[in-house]
């Protein structure tokens, strides 16, 4: 067996080969003089673990390409992320299912298919292959037990991110709790934990996805209003867009990180330890 990558997912890649003890195969990206991708993958093996996320269009079409230069090999693949999994329904007539298109696209020439904490589990349902999805919540609650933080309360912004948070809190046996808005008037919202008091303590906020950071950097203001000593931001899909890192940091969270899922500065985390455990199963 070996491992091969996308642009966007090979430190990871990297990470889980040396997990699994296996080669990671080279491989040479480039465009043609039009823009189009190209791509020409080193020697394969009978299997192949395929990885890597798809954060934009051009990520898609590399992972699509180099599922095609494998063909011939018993493949594996992992999407870290998936794009497009947030349009999972069709809201408005005439929308896609854009993650049923995704999925569908990703069923051929593949044995079966891993996800990492996929937004919402029944897209897994579109795939045409087995497919799976693992969770590295153990994972973000061991690297928030090495920071040291003193009995920190694990907070999930809404209720849809409480089993995730839970996942987190019971690797260091934290206790856990959801956000829940309150509506104060046409104009104005806020947003307390449901059951428990941040008052005195560190703050830990997780979500799967921080994508413009707004959810976070609101939660982030009350929190300290209500007496919170630091806030702290965590997620497995850094998505980060229009700036969120330097929005969150601004608004006084002390540290923002994120798993390797997609490969920023802040992905502290690493799911290759999870994501080989399920390769072997
Ligand atoms: C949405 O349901 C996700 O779980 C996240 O809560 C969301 O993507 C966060 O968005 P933002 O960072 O833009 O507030």
């Amino acid at each position: 067996m070996k491992v091969i990558s996308t642009e966007k997912s090979q430190i990871l890649a990297a990470r889980l080969a040396a997990e699994l003890n296996i080669t990671l195969v080279d491989v040479k990206f480039s465009r043609f003089p039009d823009g189009e991708l190209y791509l020409a993958a080193g020697p394969l093996d009978e299997e192949t673990v395929i990885i890597g996320s798809t954060t934009d269009s051009d990520a898609l079409v590399q992972l699509l390409l180099l599922i095609d230069a494998c063909e011939g090999s018993e493949n594996r693949l992992v999407l870290p992320y998936m794009g497009y999994a947030r349009q999972d329904k069709r809201f408005r007539a005439g929308e896609p299912i854009s993650a049923r298109a995704v999925a569908r696209l990703f069923s051929s020439e593949i044995k079966d298919c891993i996800t990492v904490n996929i937004h919402e589990p029944d897209v897994l349902g579109h795939f045409r292959v087995p497919a799976r999805n693992i969770s590295v919540a153990e994972d973000v609650g061991r690297y928030i037990r090495s920071m040291g933080l003193e009995k920190p309360l694990i907070l999930a912004p809404d209720d849809g991110a409480l089993a995730f948070a839970q996942g987190v809190a019971s690797a260091g046996g934290w206790e856990c709790d959801n956000l829940e808005k309150t509506r104060l008037s046409g104009s104005e919202v806020t947003m307390a934990p449901k059951n428990l008091c941040a008052a005195s303590r560190p703050v830990v906020i997780v979500d799967d996805i921080i994508s413009t950071g707004g959810t976070i950097a609101t939660a982030t203001r009350m929190l300290y209003e209500q007496g919170a000593t630091d806030v702290y931001a965590a997620c497995v899909h850094g998505v980060l867009i229009g700036g969120a890192y330097a929005r969150l940091m601004a608004c006084g969270v002390r540290d923002v990180f994120c798993c390797d899922t997609i490969e920023r500065g802040c992905s502290r985390i690493s799911a290759a330890r999870c994501i080989a455990a399920a390769l072997r199963k």
